[in-house]
């Protein structure tokens, strides 16, 4: 039983990809850890100080982990500003992070490249709000994909100069969480590369997606003239169609797609048709539960309520234990 937590982008709505990548792992290793979920909206400002609707942002993004199976009464799922403790120990452990060493790190040289004219402190100190994050729950480990691992080593570093500074071992250096084998990439419909909002407009099928809308894209995925050899390999389109065929349909059907493409007697219109068909199934009973929570208001506030009073039990107590180690006191 470890401490596991991970933070969650109030943006968007969740796809294929973060579901078959991340989450249907979340949702198993809540029951085999101590997890923590939060939905990091003080971390969304960095990039968008003036959002239109962060409210209703982070209101989706909850629901949506709900629908897809975090458990709220197993794992610790809450709202990053729900936990204000989390903004006393950026502060603090500010203090000891040094300007060079957060100008070196790679997200913070791209997003500076991509928003020129509002390179915040913010966005030089989201490595010590993110080592806040993880170390008010004195957490172990962070699955966290490739472009945070460099944030992670930073935490890692924070909590060894923290523990070295003060003298005591009271942060643990957390690791990533790697999902090894379990994690099954979901490529996009564009032909080539992962499944992301952010590859094109038609690349993601989200789970909340209307069939109407399912069915479009996935007739508009690339494929390419067909087979014409018996038994040739797949270039990159076509094997991401079975990709993602394998990951939503029956063993039965991929077979009959795989033999129809090995004889060249593939008609991707078909199988196009099949596919659609299938994720529309796979995600029908995300698209109810979505809809079910979100019509029960009294459900999220609970939700929500339960989530802030358990981060605030383990939050609370790391910031009182790390002023008392800082020397704070009470008079
Ligand atoms: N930086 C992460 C991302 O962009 C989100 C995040 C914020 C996070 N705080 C975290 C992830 C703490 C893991 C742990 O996806």
């Amino acid at each position: 039983m470890s401490i596991v937590l991970s933070g969650i982008r109030p943006t968007g709505n969740l796809h294929l990809g973060n579901y078959f990548g991340a989450l249907k792992n979340f949702v198993k290793m809540q029951h085999e850890n101590e997890c923590y979920f939060f939905i990091a909206d003080y971390h969304s400002l960095t990039t968008h100080p003036t959002p239109a609707d962060l409210h209703g942002n982070v209101r989706q993004v909850l629901i949506e982990y709900l629908a897809a199976g975090i458990d709220p009464e197993v794992a610790t799922l809450y709202i990053q500003s729900d936990l204000p403790e989390t903004a006393e120990l950026y502060l603090l452990l500010n203090m000891n992070a040094y300007k060079g060493e957060l100008e070196r790190v790679t997200t913070f040289k791209d997003k500076a490249r991509k928003q020129p004219d509002n390179v915040n402190a913010g966005l030089l100190t989201y490595p010590c709000l993110m080592a806040a994050d993880i170390l008010i729950h004195r957490s172990e480990k962070v699955p966290v994909g490739k472009d945070q691992e460099q944030h992670l080593e930073m935490t890692r570093t924070f909590a060894r100069r923290f523990n070295r500074l003060y003298k005591v071992d009271y942060f643990p250096e957390p690791v990533a969480y790697n999902f090894g084998e379990e994690l099954t990439k979901i490529p996009g419909l564009d032909g080539s590369g992962k499944m992301g909002k952010s590859e094109g407009e038609g690349n993601a099928i989200f789970l909340a997606e209307d069939p109407k809308s399912i069915r479009k894209k996935v007739m508009r995925a690339v494929t390419d003239s067909g087979p014409t050899e018996m038994n040739q390999a797949k270039p990159e389109p076509i094997a991401n169609l079975f990709a993602i065929m394998k990951a939503v349909s029956s063993p039965e059907t991929v077979e009959y797609f795989d033999d129809q493409y090995n004889k060249c007697t593939i008609r991707y219109g078909d199988m196009k048709k099949q596919l659609a068909e299938d994720i529309i199934n796979f995600t029908a009973p995300f698209r109810e539960k979505v809809k079910e929570i979100s019509a029960d208001e009294d459900y999220i506030r609970k939700v929500v309520k339960t989530g802030k009073e358990k981060a605030h039990a383990s939050g609370a107590k790391t910031v009182r234990e790390v002023r008392e180690i800082i020397g704070f006191r009470e008079f």
